[in-house]
């Protein structure tokens, strides 16, 4: 069969599930994956032809999409900051959000004359996303990245070999961590923060596959990872040193109420492409 003509089933096996701009580009991201060729090769190459063993790849990818398992697990991988991630269901799939988070870190510091080079952790690194990416854009930086999850830490260390960044990974729970033993120049951290009463606004692909260690909080301590977070910037900052958050847009006022008790200097509250409250930064 030809590929441009399987297209046609693919679109319609899913098309109660999925809304056709999703289905589309789930077909071009399979086959780029199975066959190789990009959207515009395809065109150019319209008798493309799916061989069985193929045809039985694509209709197992379908099931797994019949079953809303995300297509960056299905695929194993997906991009961050124009960068390759490898992706399995032990860590969050980067979100467009968090790219607008290394994108202000990055911005706002592309300093090359400092006398020693930044230093930079990321506290629930996950795929090793925010750290690869930052370490990619500012190659003389000192990179560091905690999370609790061993097998987390498998796939972020995998990553970084990918993206041939060095990041030194440490296996940590940071809420049972007084003292990080290390002075940062930059803190960033994207930590677990979405309400159980926030569930029902929820995808079924997020809930039923991404990881909850990753995802959520107690209801009645939203901010728990926040306070531990801010208590040990305070301490592990150097003077002048920055703190840069990814934030539940529901709680960017009492997020900003928190950092303020600290006594942190210029807290800014930044929306993001999609006009909600999600990244505040701060410094010493
Ligand atoms: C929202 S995910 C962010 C992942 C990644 N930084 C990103 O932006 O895609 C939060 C991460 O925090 C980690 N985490 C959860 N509890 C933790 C703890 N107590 N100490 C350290 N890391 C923790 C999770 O394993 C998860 O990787």
């Amino acid at each position: 069969m030809l590929l441009k003509n399987y297209k046609t089933i693919f679109l319609h096996e899913l098309s109660s599930l999925y809304d056709d701009k999703e289905i589309e580009s789930f077909f071009y991201l399979i086959v780029e994956k199975l066959h190789g060729l990009k959207r515009i090769d395809l065109a150019l190459q319209p008798e493309t032809v799916i061989d069985g063993v193929h045809l039985k790849q694509w209709k197992n990818i379908v099931s797994e999409l019949k079953i809303y398992k995300p297509i960056q697990y299905i695929l194993g991988e997906t991009e961050f900051y124009g960068l390759p991630f490898l992706v399995n269901e032990n860590v969050l799939i980067p979100r467009p959000e968090t790219e607008e988070l290394v994108d202000l870190i990055l911005s706002n510091n592309r300093i090359t004359d400092l006398p020693n080079p930044l230093k930079i952790l990321d506290i629930g690194t996950g795929s090793g996303c925010i750290p690869i990416a930052l370490k990619k854009n500012l190659p003389n930086a000192e990179v560091y990245a905690i999370d609790v999850s061993e097998k987390a830490l498998v796939t972020a260390t995998k990553n970084a070999e990918l993206n041939k960044a060095e990041v030194h990974f440490i296996l940590k729970n940071i809420l049972q961590t007084n003292d990080l033993e290390q002075q940062f120049d930059i803190i960033v951290s994207n930590p677990p923060y979405v309400r159980n009463l926030e569930k029902a606004e929820i995808n079924p692909n997020v809930l039923e596959y991404e990881p909850h260690l990753a995802l959520f909080v107690d209801d009645n301590d939203a901010l728990l990872f926040y306070r531990k977070i801010t208590e040990l910037a305070k301490k592990n900052l150097n003077p002048n040193g920055k703190l840069y958050f990814e934030i539940n847009q529901y709680l960017g006022k009492e997020t900003v109420a928190l950092i303020d008790s600290f006594g942190f200097k210029n807290v800014r509250l930044i929306k993001d492409i999609y006009g909600n409250d999600r990244i505040i930064s701060t410094s010493l």
